[in-house]
């Protein structure tokens, strides 16, 4: 049967982005890849549409769908509204609706680029990391959340950091899964000297670890690990770790290879569901410009291609175009170096179809 995937632009640069990812996907199609492919309204766009950043319909053909590739949600214009109908819900209420627990986000340094991170080329050079993240539990879920009010008429905040024992067992599962298939180490990241819920997160992971004792199983505070990717990121292979963790070590992880405008990743449930999407955010400080880097997003269609739809051969086309395209020193703002061609972000997406 056709594979379908939901295409769903949001806000921002995701437009831009998105468009040149479908270049690439539509290159493919014409090459022989057999895919249906639509569009749906979420974030902002979807707000501004129809007064809830993830329309019925949009959740409706996402559930239809065998993957969904996504740009990214967000913007100034949307910052008041209240948090209930923020565009970032849609992406929460994608990621809850169809359970896409598993969040991988690879951060691999494109020798090309060693120039580019902030960080010595010899600290970096080389580096392949697999932060897979939990993205549909902790503190970003978790109940009673809001802001109240107390007797003396101050308010107060707070959110709730939880996990049940199964959430953290199927993510650890997924972690030694991953990493059997690259350098079999994994890193438990969490805050067991302080959170009873992290440490907790500890024995189970070990636990896990009892019956995939062919995997190296190490554990790191959350603060150590943000340290240590900056000191030594090349120590790691898998990083396992909760909602909020992740989301900021996947940043930092990000930076090590030059640009955050290089970094896919995919969302993943139990079904073999995917959303696709590159880890940078709307950037509306830059969008519209055609400045934005789509590679990112380009190479979330080559994990696309390799989670959700079987076609592993596509994916490596994918992964190689955007190589050649950097060999020949095509490079957007976000990486550009001296002695480098500068290029827009339509004539990236167009260089890496004609490198397909
Ligand atoms: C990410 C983003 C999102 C998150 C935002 C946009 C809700 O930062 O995917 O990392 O916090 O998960
Ligand atoms: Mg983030």
């Amino acid at each position: 049967m056709t594979k379908k995937i939901l295409v769903l632009p949001g806000d921002g640069i995701g437009q831009e982005i998105v468009a040149e990812a479908v270049k690439v996907i539509k290159a493919l199609q014409a090459d022989g890849l057999a895919l249906e492919m639509e569009e749906g309204l979420v974030g902002g766009a979807a707000y501004d549409e129809t007064g809830s950043p993830l329309p019925e319909e949009t959740l409706t053909k996402a559930k239809a769908a065998d993957a969904i590739l996504l740009g990214a949600v967000g913007g100034y214009k949307w910052e008041s509204l209240d948090i209930s109908v923020r565009p970032e819900k849609g992406l929460l209420g994608l990621r809850a609706e169809l359970d896409l627990f598993a969040n991988l986000r690879p951060a691999i340094l494109y020798p090309q680029l060693a120039g580019a991170s902030t960080l010595k080329p010899e600290v970096v050079s080389g580096l392949d990391i697999m932060i897979v993240r939990e993205l549909t539990g902790g503190i970003y879920f978790g109940q009673p959340r809001g802001v109240r009010t107390l007797d003396n008429g101050e308010r107060q905040g707070y959110n709730t950091l939880v996990y049940k024992e199964s959430e953290v067992k199927r993510i650890a599962e997924v972690a030694f899964d991953i990493a059997r298939k690259r350098n079999s180490k994994v890193c438990s990241v969490d805050k067991a000297n302080v959170l009873e819920v992290t440490e907790m997160w500890r024995e189970v992971v070990t636990e896990c670890h009892k019956d995939n004792s062919d995997i190296e199983l190490s554990h790191m505070y959350v603060d150590n690990a943000a340290m240590q990717l900056v000191r030594e990121p090349k120590q790691f292979d898998v990083m396992v770790t909760t909602n909020m963790f992740g989301d900021i070590l996947s940043d930092c992880a990000a930076m090590l290879t030059g640009s955050i405008g290089m970094l896919p990743s995919a969302s993943l449930n139990s079904k073999g569901q995917g959303m696709y999407e590159p880890i940078h955010g709307s950037a509306p400080d830059i969008a519209g410009q055609n400045i934005a880097n789509p590679l990112a997003t380009i190479l979330s269609v080559a994990m696309m291609l390799r989670y959700s739809l079987d076609e592993s051969t596509m994916a490596e086309r994918v992964e190689k175009a955007v190589d050649k395209v950097l060999e020949q020193n095509l490079r957007t703002a976000d990486i550009y170096s001296d002695g480098m061609k500068k290029v827009s972000t339509s004539e990236m997406g167009d260089a890496v179809v004609a490198a397909l």
